[in-house]
């Protein structure tokens, strides 16, 4: 009798043991100083930026169904009301890039009122306990800086530098964190090569050109922050910039061709940029001999992942075609992108293990109508992000794109990425469900079950994928 009545105990305990460790599966846990918060970028969320290319290229219906930015979110007016929320939401880190065609309306005369503008939005995140991370160029320049040819100017990346050091001498005091420039390798491949984005030109010549000069860009602004600084007598800050990383795999496994194609776009997109950072050297395509100074220009590096894409080669088309996976068995977003988070691990440990420098997820995020995949698409890549911190690779903190359902590029206002929406008529932000799942995140630094059974019941076989 006593036999059987331990046996079953036994096997309740064992029943309860298993459950217990099915249920723990989401037990992740980030460390204290762990930043997490949201990205935007001020075109996109500000309003009425009338003095850039952007604003200009929008007026020639140069985007989706002819829409034009306009108010945009109203972000520069309702700054204050968005940050509170952000704070509500527990967020310790923002980033926001400085709206250089604002500062700098016509060429060499910086508008006060615009710098106090952005003194006053600096002032008013810290005033909430969040952090700043700064972006010196977001995709737009001032219209004067573009019509003279932008970067492909013999005296371009002089003038950049002059806005940088205008900049950060009179708003360095308020921020540890600088982006000197969001993903050198999109800006460069939309507007020259594929022609898709200003200054719609097409032309592998000028492609090459613009991103080496843009290599030169940084270098130089790193240096120009770090001195300006040093001369302020302020702490250090950390500067980096933000490069978007996608992960390339071949369509067909099998076939050759297709892998040497995901190979090169590895290179091209992932590594060519990167490189110098790295190895000290210039990157094949930009020519031979040393760059010593890239080794000493980079504190943190900016990781933008969003998606995976398959390659593959045609003789008829382009020779060396990539596209986003047509394939109806892949999750997709509504921009047609795979949801792919074990991208964002593999891409997380081959880039620290080449750079050693810390990492921010500056960018990461998912356009969709449907909520439940937004929460299911964050709570993956977190756990992916985990599962390389785990091992060793040291990442700072999490942005989630976008705090706001905003104006995005070529795709105008067709493309939700918010954790919160917005009436077009009234302004009024609209929380969704995601961002009270993004919220419990930040706040207690982990991911249960009880925030998933919480917020998100239902759709827990969907995060379990
Ligand atoms: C850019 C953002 C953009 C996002 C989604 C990133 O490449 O930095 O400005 O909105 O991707 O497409």
């Amino acid at each position: 009798m006593l036999y059987y009545y331990a046996t079953a105990i036994t096997i309740i305990m064992v029943k309860k043991r298993k459950k217990r460790q099915k249920e723990k599966r989401y037990f992740m846990r980030f460390p204290k100083e762990f930043y997490w918060g949201t990205s935007m970028s001020a075109h996109q969320v500000e309003g009425q930026n009338i003095f850039n290319d952007w604003w200009e290229w929008e007026q020639r219906g140069k985007i989706l169904n002819r829409q034009v930015s306009g108010d945009a979110c109203k972000h520069y007016d309702m700054y204050r009301e968005d940050f509170k929320m952000m704070k509500s939401m527990h967020h310790s880190m923002h980033r926001l890039s400085i709206e250089w065609s604002r500062i700098e309306q016509t060429e060499g005369q910086f508008n006060t009122s615009e710098i106090n503008h952005y003194r006053k939005v600096l002032k008013e995140l810290k005033k909430q306990g969040i952090t700043p991370m700064v972006t010196l160029f977001h995709f737009t320049l001032p219209h004067w800086f573009a019509k003279q040819g932008a970067f492909l100017h013999p005296d371009g990346r002089k003038k950049f530098i002059r806005y940088v050091r205008r900049v950060v001498q009179e708003l360095g005091d308020l921020v540890d964190y600088w982006v000197t420039i969001n993903e050198p390798y999109v800006y460069t491949n939309f507007g020259y090569w594929e022609g898709l984005w200003p200054p719609g030109k097409h032309s592998l010549f000028k492609f090459r050109k613009v991103l080496k000069e843009l290599l030169h860009t940084h270098i130089d602004a790193y240096q120009t922050i770090k001195k300006v600084y040093k001369e302020n007598d302020w702490t250090a800050p950390e500067v980096g910039f933000a490069k978007s990383f996608v992960w390339f795999d071949p369509q067909k496994k099998n076939s050759i061709m297709s892998r040497a194609v995901s190979v090169m776009y590895q290179y091209l997109y992932n590594k060519l940029f990167f490189r110098p950072f790295y190895t000290g050297r210039y990157p094949l395509l930009f020519g031979f001999g040393k760059l010593h100074d890239a080794k000493k220009s980079l504190d943190f590096v900016g990781m933008n992942y969003y998606f995976r894409c398959a390659c593959h080669f045609s003789a008829f088309k382009s020779p060396l075609h990539m596209r986003l996976r047509t394939n109806t068995s892949v999750e997709r977003t509504l921009f047609n992108w795979e949801v792919f988070p074990k991208g964002l691990y593999r891409l997380l440990k081959i880039t620290y293990r080449k750079i050693k420098k810390p990492i921010f997820i500056t960018e990461n995020g998912i356009s969709t109508l449907d909520d439940t995949q937004r929460i299911s698409y964050i709570v993956r890549h977190l756990e992916a992000i985990h599962r390389a911190m785990r091992e060793g690779v040291d990442v700072r903190g999490y942005l989630y794109w976008s705090f706001i359902d905003n104006f995005e590029w070529a795709e105008g206002y067709t493309q939700p990425f918010g954790l919160v929406g917005m009436n077009h008529r009234t302004f009024e932000r609209i929380p969704k469900p995601s961002s009270q799942v993004y919220a419990a995140i930040c706040k207690t630094g982990k991911i249960t079950d009880s925030i998933i059974d919480k917020y998100a019941k239902g759709i827990k076989d969907r995060i379990l994928k």
